[in-house]
């Protein structure tokens, strides 16, 4: 087992129980895990050394929503937006054709360059999903593909979302035979996690619930996109469901948020132990894409919900890996300080994976995940948008950038 020291640590956040923020730290990294974190003149010693030179290090971005298999653009769409138009799920349809006519090796490739930006920018934990194929044929194929990036190593989580829309031309019910028959029995091997786009010009309640109790009954985890485009069931058929994440919340009543907050009655926030409930997910580069409004993080936090951000990637909505962005967004906009958007990016995105005891902290024990920025404090992330202020990653205790 080798070692590597990772000194000269100008602020470490931790992100772990006590939420601690060290200064002139280091950590220790064997393996693929965390050995020792403390401060720099107390490190023992390791075969190998690297500086950061007085830079700031956090814990790799967790994004836990992302949409990377697609192939075409739809940036005339966003245009039109930005001229005025409103964000509706049937540009999910124009996706859908470009990607069912790439090869097998060019959505390979797309995906793979997505993830390398994605971890250029600082992420070390990815989930991804299908959703752009609907067809038995097309959302096997686009489960294998992430199944067999996940071996290599280069995603974490893959959720089957063949329950993104109804295809086009074919009638709502009979599409969703496929989805909870021949298609869920052919994905099932390859995902961990099963979605539906629960909302206006998607699906109904009833709807949701059937594609998520077929995925229940096929061993998958529940993770929703809710309340996105209008107040709705989203929220409700998550909480219901158990859901790990409900995803976008733009559009929340009080009985949404009374709701989500019931979830984390068992949960102790500060020491971040008990059992975890239903995280909602803001996605703010969507929210900007869409000119919907921010989703309410203050609020949510306020009412004692962990919010994850994550970064949507998607040709539609939210053409971005970049959490950075995302969390300058989370702290320029929607009102969260530094410290809370730093935690939503890293262990509000593993808690919504349920994979906060592997990631999303720098804790010894814990995957060695570690984002470098080219800045000595973590507020540079907002006070220097834009910017490009990754400098180093290690994923999994092995240098990535
Ligand atoms: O998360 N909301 C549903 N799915 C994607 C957008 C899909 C699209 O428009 O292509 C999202 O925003």
């Amino acid at each position: 087992m080798r070692s590597t020291l990772i000194t000269d640590i100008a602020e470490l956040t931790t992100v772990d129980p006590e939420g601690r923020v060290l200064t002139d730290a280091a950590v220790v990294v064997e393996d693929e895990r965390i050995a020792w974190i403390g401060p720099a003149a107390d490190a023992p010693d390791a075969d190998d050394r690297v500086s950061v030179e007085g830079r700031a290090v956090l814990p790799g971005w967790v994004d836990s929503h992302t949409h990377l298999v697609f192939d075409g653009d739809r940036s005339a769409e966003f245009e039109a937006r930005m001229a005025g138009e409103s964000y509706a799920a049937g540009g999910i349809g124009v996706t859908t054709s470009a990607t069912r006519a790439a090869s097998d090796d060019r959505l390979a490739e797309l995906v793979r360059g997505r993830v390398a930006d994605a971890v250029a920018g600082g992420t070390t934990y990815l989930e991804t999903k299908t959703g752009y194929g609907l067809t038995v044929e097309e959302e096997a194929r686009h489960a294998r593909l992430l199944a067999g990036l996940r071996e290599e190593g280069l995603v974490d989580e893959v959720t089957f979302l063949g329950a993104h829309l109804v295809p086009p031309g074919r009638d709502a019910e009979d599409y969703l035979d496929d989805v909870v028959g021949p298609m869920l029995e052919a994905v099932r091997e390859h995902a961990g996690w099963v979605d539906v786009f629960c909302d206006t010009g998607a699906f109904d309640a009833e709807q949701t619930r059937r594609v998520l109790a077929a995925g229940v009954a096929a061993g998958l985890g529940v993770r929703l996109h809710g309340n996105q485009i209008e107040q709705g069931p989203g929220v409700g058929v998550a909480v219901e469901f158990g859901a790990a994440s409900v995803d976008h919340v733009n559009h929340l009543s009080d009985a949404d948020v009374e709701a989500l907050a019931g979830t984390w009655t068992g949960w102790d926030r500060a020491s971040a132990t008990g059992t975890p409930g239903t995280v909602a997910g803001c996605l703010p580069a969507c929210d900007l894409s869409t000119r919907a409004p921010l989703a309410p993080a203050r609020r949510l936090l306020d009412a004692g919900i962990e919010v994850s951000l994550a970064s949507n990637c998607n040709p539609g909505t939210s053409y971005t890996t970049s959490m950075n962005f995302n969390v300058g967004t989370a702290v320029l906009q929607m009102h969260l300080t530094l410290a809370e958007a730093v935690r939503a990016a890293t262990l509000g995105g593993a808690l919504g994976l349920r994979a906060q005891d592997r990631v999303g902290s720098l804790e010894v024990g814990k995957r060695a995940d570690l984002h470098v920025l080219d800045a000595p404090a973590a507020i540079h992330l907002a006070y220097r948008p834009g910017m490009p202020l990754t400098h180093a990653v290690w994923r999994a205790g092995r240098r990535a950038v």
